[in-house]
């Protein structure tokens, strides 16, 4: 792998290795550092030396997003959304991204500062806080994830901000319809009544604007309730919304992993979708323990990556990608039979004792091979308390 590809995985937001991530924390972490840094820097009573310190790290922030955007530019190339007939022509379309439009606004500041043209100061703090902030919304995780959830329930959500408006005039018209005359200042006019029903429509209520009249205070009241009722609804679509989303990206994240256990390979998709909602992965360090001797079974396993190692008194059998264990504690509703610790760092997916039964139920056939492995291993087990 050329350096240029490595460099790419380690900046791609895509990518799911440990330096990669690891990366990707370090971005956030020097983006809050920076913020911090330009913040302090405001404070009025701050002693120079604090100033002047707080100047330097963000120089130094600027600085590395500047060192930052020069190694994506030169990394474009390898991007297969920005890949293109030259390599120019790659990271041109990288710098057009929107992407890379918020990395190069990140980078003003280190410019700016470089070339004379401003001074790290409380005067220019502003134009970084913006900046940085829009830079940690892009690499922030979970970001994606509230755009993904916005994007979904756009129909939902264009609704309830209808409902919203339709409350919102009709709230400022009759307000300004009872109180107009009363109070011309605040309700003598519908825009000026909208400031009254936005502030009690988001049941904020200042207090700044109150309806005198009683039919006004019952409109009041009313519109409150309305808020609330918004407000509700606009919370329960972005919660389901939500719930939806993480679930089908754990979906798709659990296939990927089933795909790579050859034991499911001859399984039909349906099939292999009813499994998949039942699998739940979980990650070990080499050396630990998966399973104890004399524990009661609760679930089984499947080795997506890594070794482990069954400890069957003095002998051992090492199991390994694409293999399970743990079947015997639920197929013979007993104790666990032996240790399984790992060798090396594992990645396995787990299958819960109801869920066992429940597929028991539907698969046959996939419990059938579980259990003639099973039976292989119980008189494996055998010969080893023999011998
Ligand atoms: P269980 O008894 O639930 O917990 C220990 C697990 O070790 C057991 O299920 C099997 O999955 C596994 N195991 C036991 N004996 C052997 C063997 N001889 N070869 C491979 N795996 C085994």
């Amino acid at each position: 792998m050329t350096l240029r590809a490595r460099i790419h995985g380690l900046l791609d937001p895509g990518s799911h290795g440990h330096a990669a991530r690891r990366v990707r924390a370090l971005e956030v972490l020097l983006i809050l550092i920076g913020i911090s840094s330009v913040s302090a820097g405001t404070v009025g009573g701050l002693a120079p030396a604090a100033r002047a310190a707080a100047a330097t790290v963000t120089g130094i922030v600027a600085v590395l997003f500047l060192v930052e955007y020069l190694a994506r530019f030169w990394a474009a190339p390898e991007n297969p959304r920005f890949q293109s007939a030259t390599e120019i022509r790659s990271r041109l379309r990288w710098v057009a991204s929107a992407e890379g439009v918020i990395d190069l606004l990140a980078v003003i500041p280190a410019v700016a500062v470089a070339s004379g043209g401003a001074r790290l100061g409380a005067e220019s703090a502003a134009v970084f806080v913006l900046l940085w902030v829009l830079k940690l919304a892009t690499h922030a995780p979970g970001v994606g994830l509230i755009a993904r959830v916005f994007h979904n329930e756009r129909s939902a959500l264009a609704a309830a901000a209808a409902l919203f408006v339709i409350v919102l005039f009709s709230a400022a018209t009759i307000a300004y319809w009872l109180e107009g005359e009363r109070q011309a200042e605040q309700f003598g006019s519908i825009p000026a009544s909208l400031w009254w029903a936005v502030v009690t429509l988001t049941t904020t209520g200042y207090g700044d604007v109150v309806p005198q009249s009683a039919p006004g205070r019952v409109v009041g009241g009313l519109v409150m309730l309305c808020g609330i009722s918004v407000l509700a609804l606009l919370a329960g679509i972005l919660a389901t919304g939500f719930a939806e989303e993480v679930r089908r990206r754990e979906f798709a994240r659990i296939w990927d992993l089933v795909a790579r256990v050859p034991f499911f390979a001859d399984v039909g998709a349906i099939a292999i979708s009813d499994i998949v909602g039942r699998l739940r992965s979980r990650s070990y360090p080499a050396g630990a323990t998966a399973i104890r001797k004399g524990a009661a079974g609760d679930s089984m396993f499947f080795i997506v990556t890594g070794e482990v190692e069954v400890r069957i008194g003095p002998r051992t059998r090492a199991l390994r990608d694409g293999d399970f264990f743990g079947e015997m504690a639920l197929l013979d509703r007993k104790p666990r039979s032996a240790d399984v610790v790992t060798v090396t760092p594992c990645t396995v997916l787990v299958l819960d004792v109801a869920d066992f039964y429940q597929l028991a139920g539907q698969q046959p056939a996939l419990i059938a091979a579980i259990e003639a492995e099973a039976k292989r291993r119980r008189a494996d087990d055998r010969n080893v308390d023999t011998s």
